[in-house]
């Protein structure tokens, strides 16, 4: 599901693409939906070396579920400098 700020805008408020079988590199184009304050992308086979900076692309960010992926390599460190997050769920 999308969900948008305004119906009739295309400022998109959060994202949830979880238990999709979605495979391949993290999708590019996140700095697109930089107002975008929840990201729920679980249960997929997004895979890779690393997710994007999440603090620079999508610094609102309150939530973010990549939980349950097959991400490698570590954590971005600075995750740590997104001052919204509130949530994170990075297991499995
Ligand atoms: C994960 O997603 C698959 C579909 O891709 C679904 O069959 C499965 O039940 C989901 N698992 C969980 C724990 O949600
Ligand atoms: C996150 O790290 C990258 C590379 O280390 C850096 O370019 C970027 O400015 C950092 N973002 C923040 C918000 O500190
Ligand atoms: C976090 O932000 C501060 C200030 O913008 C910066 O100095 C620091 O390097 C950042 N840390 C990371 C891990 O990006």
């Amino acid at each position: 599901a999308v969900e948008c700020w305004f119906a009739d805008e295309n400022m998109v408020l959060s994202l949830h693409l979880g238990n999709l079988g979605l495979q391949g590199a993290f999708p590019q184009g996140l700095q697109d939906c930089a107002s975008m304050t929840g990201m729920g992308l679980s249960n997929n086979s997004f895979s890779g070396p690393n997710p994007p900076d999440f603090s620079r692309q999508v610094p609102y960010l309150t939530s973010l579920d990549l939980s349950y992926n097959s991400f490698s390599r570590s954590i971005p460190q600075n995750i740590s400098n997104m001052t919204y997050l509130n949530l994170l769920n990075l297991q499995h």
